[in-house]
């Protein structure tokens, strides 16, 4: 069966002391409720990432994750993290090709296959991230957006190198926003990467590869949401911020 992974995106958020309140009481929640059936992946910022594992080193379903990692292999490029970097610290997954990352700071597929090969290469699992804004929805362009989003940045993979590979489908206007794509929405679209990446690797590969949904995702809606059959878990953007509604959506996956 494939992992279900519910996965913290803290993004640019909590200070040192708040980020160990909030793991400390996450790893205390998630050790004493019954979460059995989702991976937790908490991913801070990168100067949290030296003494998280610490706080969990002892609960073998929680695993650290980077939000983002250099194009490069090491050297002379001021202000990056390699991936490398990230093994030694003990990082888990890495978070590749956040729409905030596409965005914001002109992150090409190039650039992201980069990635995502520097994460492979170093041990590491990629969460790659898709996802359409709502002009390209709106103009019906985001089936095949998706699709060259995937192919673009995954598709030189070996079928070996893409079974350590878990997708996060992340519709942008659904981002931060309040607004969460419905159960149909995600359903339509989960499957349909799933269906791409078959088309490439093969029924039994796409059948195992997780694919997260991302936007929105609260305690709420959670449970509807991961009733979708293509719906592998989420990528939990503001709700991972605070540890009981955060830990309620881990308990929501069944
Ligand atoms: P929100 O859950 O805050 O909408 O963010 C989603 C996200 O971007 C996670 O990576």
């Amino acid at each position: 069966m494939r992992k279900k992974i519910i996965a913290g995106n803290w993004k640019m958020n909590l200070k040192q002391q708040e980020g160990t309140i909030l793991i400390s009481e996450v790893v205390n929640m998630v050790k004493d409720e019954v979460t059995n059936n989702a991976l937790v992946v908490l991913c801070p910022p990168f100067p949290h990432l030296g003494y998280a594992k610490k706080l969990f080193q002892s609960q073998a379903n929680i695993f650290l994750g980077s939000q983002n990692c250099a194009d490069k292999a090491s050297g002379a490029y001021t202000g990056e993290v390699s991936a490398a970097i990230l093994q030694s610290f003990e990082v888990d997954y890495v978070i590749i090709g956040h729409s905030e990352r596409r965005e914001y700071y002109k992150e090409t597929d190039q650039t992201l296959a980069a990635k995502v090969n520097l994460t492979l290469e170093n041990g590491l699992l990629p969460i790659f991230c898709c996802g359409e804004t709502l002009q390209q929805r709106q103009a019906g362009q985001h089936f095949q957006l998706i699709q060259d989003q995937l192919t673009n940045g995954l598709f030189h993979l070996s079928a070996e190198q893409f079974s350590k590979v878990v997708i996060a489908y992340e519709p942008i206007w659904a981002i931060g926003t309040g607004v969460t794509a419905s159960n149909d929405q995600a359903q339509e679209m989960h499957a349909l990467i799933r269906k791409h990446l078959a088309s490439k690797y093969g029924q039994a590969a796409a059948h195992q590869t997780t694919i997260l949904y991302g936007g929105s995702v609260k305690a709420d809606n959670a449970a509807e949401l991961f009733a979708c059959p293509d719906v592998d878990g989420g990528l939990v953007g503001g709700a991972s911020l605070k540890s009981r509604e955060f830990v309620n959506i881990v308990k929501a996956m069944k």
